[in-house]
């Protein structure tokens, strides 16, 4: 079959390591239909799907189930990720056996309670993930000052959401990758960091990894897009985990691009219903809004403006993330490669439509955002899978398991 590319750029198709598609248990929010539509949609033909899910994946049988619930739905191939929780050591190695990408280790309060804050029990998920070769993706903040700060910001009659960005000062960040990073490497496990947020926390990182410690990191599209003037706009729509920072830090995020200090972005779509949205009382509000169907526009938008180049893109959104995460045939055009592919018109220009999205909610704060770099056709493995905004054919995504390597450590 022939396909017309003539003006267009072809890209290997997206891989979003940061995604929240709420199967099972919030599927008022969004499942794997809607969600893996908005990737198919938005150039994505990879997704890693997040564990905090009601109820969230801490087990073996509930990896299986999540498996079976999801495995029919999906439009892109799809990674699952299993948790690290204070009390199931004993489960990892049958996670693994299913093939999880990897193990979300929330340090950190989210969306659902799976925060495991206490050291003790980071250490032996962490060693159980050392013996089993996979990555530790973790939410690096402290928890126990954040909720700290939160009770004295409450107590004072705040409920803004500035009130959210002041709960969480940039050393509560720092102070996170610094014990996990030190952790990490005591117990050999292989190491990410999700949404890097902070000047400080970068710089952090990049002074323990001239100590030798081995670690990757991820900046989000919204922590590079969007800086703490947008609480005025958008209200708690953009409170996020952690929170969307001052000019400054965002500055720094792209210097760490720029530098390479920071490996790869992602999406952390992390959707909710318009009326949770909406809420106005910032501690009764979710962190966290959707992203995976925008990425690539926004990514192009920028490239296009002169912030980075479309091979950085390329790089940072596809490339780096496969290749960090073992994920065989993805990431790369090449012979042996998965003919994942995604053809953009560099050329043009439009404001974001939230209207089109695809999500089951589509409250976004890039909704009119002027874009320059549309997608208009999405292959996984070679087969159409959207056209011009149209989802086309039945699900035909797999699951992506990592090739396993052996465990060098995180030193
Ligand atoms: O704001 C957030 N929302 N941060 C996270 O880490 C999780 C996410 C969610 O699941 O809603
Ligand atoms: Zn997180
Ligand atoms: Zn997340």
């Amino acid at each position: 079959r022939e396909h017309d590319c003539t003006g267009r750029l072809v890209l290997p198709g997206l891989v979003d390591v940061h995604v929240h598609l709420r199967e099972p248990g919030m599927t008022e929010k969004e499942d794997f239909g809607s969600g893996t539509r908005a990737a198919a949609a938005g150039g994505v033909t990879t997704i890693v799907d997040m564990p905090n899910t009601s109820p969230p994946v801490t087990t073996a049988a509930r990896f299986a189930e999540k498996l079976e619930l999801v495995r029919d739905k999906a439009h892109v191939d799809f990674g699952l990720y299993g948790m690290i929780d204070h009390d199931n050591a004993d489960e990892i190695a049958g996670v693994a056996a299913q093939g999880a990408m990897g193990l979300k280790l929330f340090m950190g309060q989210t969306t659902g309670d799976n925060r495991c804050p206490d050291d003790a029990a980071i250490f032996r998920g962490l060693e159980a993930a050392a013996r089993e070769g996979l990555v530790v993706g973790v939410h690096a903040e402290n928890d126990h000052i954040l909720r700290m700060l939160i009770d004295r910001l409450r107590a004072s009659g705040r409920t803004d959401p500035r009130a959210h960005l002041e709960s969480r000062p940039d050393f509560i960040e720092t102070e996170a990758v610094t014990r996990i990073i030190t952790l990490a490497t005591e117990a050999g496990a292989q190491l990410h960091i999700h949404h890097l947020s902070s000047a400080a926390g970068l710089r952090r990182l990049v002074n323990l990894r001239a100590e030798g410690h081995r670690v990757t990191a991820e900046a989000l599209v919204s922590h590079l897009l969007l800086d703490d003037s947008a609480y005025d706009t958008h209200g708690n729509l953009i409170k996020l985990n952690p929170p969307i920072r001052p000019a400054g830090d965002v500055a720094a995020l792209w210097a760490g691009i720029d530098r390479g200090d920071l490996d790869m972005v992602a999406t952390d779509h992390a959707p909710h219903t318009c009326a949770e949205q909406a809420e106005t009382d910032v501690w009764r509000a979710y962190g966290g809004f959707i992203g995976v169907e925008t990425m690539l526009p926004l990514m192009l938008t920028e490239a296009a403006r002169g912030r980075l180049t479309v091979s950085d893109v390329v790089r940072l959104c596809s490339y780096t993330p496969a290749r960090r995460w073992s994920m065989p045939g993805k990431g790369h055009i090449a012979p042996g490669f998965d003919a994942d592919l995604v053809v953009v018109d560099p050329d043009r220009e439009y404001p974001l439509d939230a209207s089109g999205l695809h999500s089951k909610h589509n409250a976004t704060p890039y909704a009119g955002w002027p874009l320059r770099g549309a997608v208009e056709t999405t292959f996984l493995r070679g087969t159409i899978v959207h056209h011009d905004g149209e989802i086309v054919g039945p699900p035909s995504g797999r699951q992506v398991r990592p090739r396993p390597v052996p465990n060098r450590g995180t030193r």
